[in-house]
């Protein structure tokens, strides 16, 4: 152990479940810090946090009955320094007390209680990255966090190639924003659907088209009439939606993938069971649609890094940074679904 731990932190608790508001969610002072890490595990001690709408899910939906949830603690984003290492951590992870790293915490972890929204966490090594240079601890937490991992999920299951023609629903988001850049710096040419409010930022980020989505209600009906000759070979949706997939024939080259990640088990199971299982003589829709889910893993936020160091993320957008009593004000910006780019948790000083 390289330096004495408090003998108690502060970290956010779930008191009850139902939306992430102040009745639900209670900020504690005198939260026991992790014990000094075991085996592969290491002491990360938390500067920031990024918030996901998955973590409002989780809030909402994992029981606070069960023993072990009576003061569990939310958050899976999470940037900081180890400040301690177990003894079986491999040397060729080149982690060392001081080491900045950067990623987001397993489901599981977070299902038991030890969520990233408190002062220190324990974490596997094997699941973090060190943090790229360039970027701050706030925006590490951001990129290597949920969102830059799963749209490395995203660009990794759609095997694009350069010269290609990609449609991305939902580009101002957390995940969005960085899958746009992402996509163009493969080179492939990126049209983006956003509000015009976001049109600029995702300019910034590589779009070559932007598409209103809210000047062209629904926007299905305009794709269909302004790509019908000339079809997308992928289309990425990060925003959720029937229409964009069942009209999707007008305006996506058959055999090309739809590719979702809304609408998952965390999001309810309709949409897999009409567009994945419902076949094209029963009224399914004659493209393959590919529902994701992220598990976060150490690999996909080192590919986000290295996307970073390769120059394809240039930026990390940040909609909005909030102190750690500010959490349940930062959660009421993620819910209201309008975050361009990520809503961040600043729980100490880097
Ligand atoms: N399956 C998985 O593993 C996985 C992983 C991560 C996230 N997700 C899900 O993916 C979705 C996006 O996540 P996120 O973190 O990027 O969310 P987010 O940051 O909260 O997304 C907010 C953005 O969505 C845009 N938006 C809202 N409605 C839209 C619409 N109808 N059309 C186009 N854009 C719209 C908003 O732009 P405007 O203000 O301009 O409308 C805003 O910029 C969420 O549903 C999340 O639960 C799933």
């Amino acid at each position: 152990m390289a330096s004495a731990l408090p003998k108690t932190m502060k970290a956010w608790v779930v008191v009850k479940n139902g939306p992430a508001t102040s009745a639900n969610l209670a900020l504690q002072s005198t939260r026991p810090p992790p014990t000094a890490p075991t085996g592969s595990n290491i002491l990360v001690k938390v500067t920031h946090a990024a918030l996901n709408p998955a973590d409002i899910h989780f809030i909402n939906v994992l029981p606070t009955w069960l023993p072990f949830r009576r003061v569990a603690t939310p958050g899976l984003d999470f940037a900081g320094s180890v400040v301690a290492l177990g003894p079986a951590v491999p040397a060729e992870t080149n982690l060392k007390v001081g080491t900045t790293v950067c990623g987001a915490l397993a489901v599981a972890q977070v299902f038991f209680g030890a969520g990233s929204l408190a002062e220190y966490v324990v974490v596997p090594a094997s699941l973090v990255a060190v943090k790229p240079e360039r970027f701050t601890n706030a925006q590490a937490a951001g990129l290597m966090g949920i969102a830059g991992q799963t749209a490395s999920l995203m660009v990794q299951h759609a095997a694009l190639k350069a010269g290609q023609r990609v449609l991305i629903n939902g580009a101002s988001g957390g995940v969005g924003s960085v899958l746009v850049q992402i996509v163009k710096g493969l080179g492939v040419k990126v049209y983006a659907v956003c509000s015009g409010a976001n049109e600029e930022m995702v300019r910034r980020l590589g779009a070559d088209e932007v598409i209103d989505y809210k000047a062209h209600d629904p926007v299905e009906t305009f794709l269909a009439e302004k790509f019908k000759d000339e079809p997308f070979d992928i289309i990425f949706d990060c925003a959720g939606g029937d229409g964009l997939y069942t009209q999707s024939p007008s305006y996506l080259k058959p055999g090309c993938k739809f590719i979702t990640i809304v609408g998952g088990p965390s999001q309810g199971v309709i949409p897999f069971i009409k567009h994945k299982l419902r076949p094209v003589f029963l009224g399914g829709t004659p493209r393959p649609f590919h529902l994701l889910g992220l598990s976060p893993a150490g690999n996909f936020a080192r590919q986000a890094a290295k996307y970073v160091e390769e120059g394809l993320i240039k930026e990390a957008p940040i909609d909005s940074e909030y102190s750690l009593e500010e959490v349940v004000q930062a959660y009421e910006r993620v819910a209201s679904k309008r975050a361009k780019g990520k809503v961040i948790i600043k729980v100490a000083e880097e």
